[in-house]
């Protein structure tokens, strides 16, 4: 029941000679009541037999209907008809969304004990109050956990022995008494996939972690220029084996409100794009400027770009816009994904501008400012 009912006569109004109140769950509605009447018979036996939980009010904000299933979920009086929301149930994100001044609509995550609950308000209509619309989604949710707990365990188990056959690898090709000339290639072939078995685990563990995180994670000033320096350093070897120059251009003295090992993670995958989808002898430039009482950093390369086609795409898990390619420069399509969320942790955004062949800007914009300066 999340969609708008048709205009004209008010859904859930009690049918002649019913009273009003709880939609009833009762059988369906006799044959001589027919036109207006049978259909708000109808919709009052739907609105009683739905499993997710239905409260109207009326055009002065006032409860008007509601029914079972609501009363299994939320803690409502007694007698709701009549009040204003907030006395009916002391649940005030519902009675703020179903206040008669609004008439946009809401959706909100809400735990009631140990239930999940998913609540949308929208308005019926002029002169016809609002529908509050209550989902319990404990079981999704429950679902969703496991399946994050599944991942993070199979991505944690599995990277120990990728881990070894990594070592070994790079044992072996270390000591070339160890290895006959035609088998160095393998060893080689061995040490890059074993490589992107713990990277693709890695951005899987984070993956899961980012998604099983309840509460965002603590946010301090930090110097940015800092956290740039030490993005490049953990990526200069990629950038040297790929004959990439690595610019930052930003001032010592911007700040940004962020997590520290979060930011790492944010630019160190922007950087780490940049490097592997650009040419041997090209750059990637970190530049950073106070902004709108925040700061915009932008990673820019001169590498191959992206079609705009797949700029909302490319933040998606596991899209790849050339995956022949993003495969043999050893990406999962991963990153961007890591990238969106840890943004989102941090009240960041992100965007990109590229075209085909004219290198790729992301731009990230993220709270902070300048010390010693005022944000422009
Ligand atoms: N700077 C860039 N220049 C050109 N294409 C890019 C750039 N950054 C991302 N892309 C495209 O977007 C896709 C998704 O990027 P993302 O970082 O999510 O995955 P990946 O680099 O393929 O793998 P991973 O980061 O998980 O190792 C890439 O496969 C690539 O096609
Ligand atoms: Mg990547």
């Amino acid at each position: 029941m999340t969609g708008r009912p048709p205009s004209g006569a008010p859904v859930f109004g009690s049918v002649s000679g019913a009273p009003s109140g709880v939609a009833a769950a009762a059988g369906p509605p006799t044959p001589a009541v027919e036109g207006v009447d049978a259909d708000a018979a109808l919709a009052k036996v739907i609105v009683g037999l739905s499993p997710n939980g239905v409260l109207v009010t009326d055009a002065s904000g006032l409860v008007r209907t509601f029914n079972q299933a609501l009363c299994r979920m939320v803690p409502l009086v007694p007698d709701p008809i009549g009040r204003t929301p907030i006395d009916a149930l002391p649940i005030p994100a519902i009675a703020e969304a179903l206040s008669p001044g609004r008439t946009d609509e809401a959706e909100f995550p809400l735990h009631v004990g140990r239930i999940d609950l998913l609540v949308r308000v929208v308005p019926l209509g002029a002169g016809l109050g609002r529908l509050c619309v209550v989902q319990d989604v404990s079981r999704l949710r429950q679902a969703e956990r496991y399946r994050q707990e599944f991942v993070a365990n199979v991505s944690h188990e599995l990277r120990t022995p990728a881990t070894a056959i990594a070592g070994f690898a790079e044992t072996l090709l270390h000591d070339p008494e160890l290895l006959a000339p035609p088998a160095v290639r393998m060893v080689e072939t061995i040490l890059r996939n074993s490589r992107r078995l713990t990277d693709l685990f890695d951005d899987l563990l984070q993956l899961a972690r980012l998604d099983a995180m309840d509460t965002p994670p603590p946010l301090q000033e930090l110097a940015l220029k800092a956290v740039v320096d030490e993005v490049f350093d953990k990526h200069a070897a990629q950038a040297v084996e790929r004959r990439i120059r690595l610019v930052a251009s930003l001032s010592d003295t911007i700040w940004v409100l962020a997590h520290r090992e979060a930011m790492q993670h944010l630019l160190g995958n922007l950087v780490s794009n940049g490097i592997k989808y650009t040419e041997a002898g090209g750059e990637v430039q970190v530049r950073a400027r106070p902004r709108h009482a925040g700061v915009i950093i932008e990673v820019i390369d001169n590498g191959i770009g992206i079609d705009p086609t797949h700029h909302e795409r490319i933040f998606e898990r596991f899209y790849r816009v050339d995956r022949g390619r993003a495969r043999s420069a050893g990406g999962t399509g991963l990153g961007l994904a890591i990238v969106k969320h840890l943004a989102k942790s941090m009240k960041a955004t992100v965007e990109v501008r590229s075209r085909p062949g004219r290198g790729s800007t992301f731009r990230v914009w993220i709270r902070g400012g300048e010390s010693g300066g005022a944000s422009a």
